[in-house]
């Protein structure tokens, strides 16, 4: 198995990991300032799912790749796009393994996709194997845990309570996903320097998140909406939501209502 395919998530992912209004427009106009694209630019997005990155380039006109395991999620890119096919590509294919000529594109982009295939520097290689001279990698990723010193979000308690009960009930790290490195972790870094490349983090912007609550949050849970639960044997899966129903109801105030602020944080990889 290459990765893992969110097949299973097409009919929720947007309702659950969409972004408020504007958010992916200014994420776009960020990665293009980071980068300085130009508007011949052409870009691949490794693990494309449902558009939630790539939209705002195509209709902005962008030259736009897709790769993705799951036809159903980048179904979904294809009913907005709604038959205009601006310069958009879409490709059902394995990312470590992609399916495309050396050295094409100036720009790759990854969001959330190295914690779900099963060789990441497999997959930082292919990008790079893909990049014209003078490209970049971004790879970026949703913060949503706040600064430190802020309250915890229902996100984090929820998440901080989770995996508690999955330690009681000793579930081992491959059922969980914990191994898989995650969000912008340090080894990415060292790899694309091994791979030659100069290394920055930055910020791209910062808003508020959806409005939220702690109820809310662990239905998402129990309804195993989140990759992380995909892997728990079914009756494994069925104890712990009841127990997260459990802290629910002890939580002192599970149904206020939050908007968190986050931020989308980058790595970019340039070589020159
Ligand atoms: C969490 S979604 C992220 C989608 C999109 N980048 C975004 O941020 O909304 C991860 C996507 O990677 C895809 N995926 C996982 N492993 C893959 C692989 N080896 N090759 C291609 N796609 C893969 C999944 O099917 C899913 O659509």
């Amino acid at each position: 198995m290459p990765g893992i395919s969110f097949d299973r998530a097409v009919d929720y992912y947007d309702a659950t990991r969409g972004y408020p209004p504007g958010v992916a427009e200014r994420l776009r106009d960020a990665i293009v300032a980071a980068l300085r694209l130009t508007r011949h630019a052409r870009l691949l997005e490794a693990g494309v799912g449902t558009g939630r990155i790539a939209l705002p380039f195509i209709e902005a006109g962008y030259f736009y790749v897709g790769v993705d395991l799951s036809r159903r999620m980048m179904g979904q890119l294809r009913q907005k796009l709604n038959g205009r096919t601006h310069q958009a590509h879409l490709i059902c294919g394995d990312v470590m393994r992609l399916p495309l000529s050396d050295a094409v594109f100036d720009a790759v982009v990854m969001v959330h996709v190295l914690h779900l295939v099963e060789d990441w520097r497999q997959t930082l290689n292919e990008a790079r194997r893909v990049l014209r001279p003078g490209g970049a990698i971004v790879l970026a990723s949703d913060e949503r845990d706040g600064q430190d010193g802020d309250p915890p979000t229902p996100r984090t308690q929820v998440q901080n309570a989770w995996s508690a009960i999955l330690d009681e009930l000793n579930v081992p790290p491959e059922q969980r996903r914990d191994g898989a490195p995650h969000s912008l972790d340090e080894r990415f870094q060292e790899h694309l320097q091994t791979l030659g490349a100069v290394v920055e983090r930055l910020t791209l912007l910062t808003y508020r998140q959806h409005p939220q609550t702690v109820r809310s949050v662990a239905r998402r849970y129990q309804d195993r909406m989140y990759s992380s639960c995909w892997m728990l044997p079914d009756d494994i899966h069925a104890e712990a939501a009841q127990r997260l129903q459990r802290w629910v109801e002890n939580h002192p105030d599970p149904d206020a209502v939050h908007e968190p602020p986050a931020r989308i944080d980058a790595m970019i990889a340039r070589w020159y």
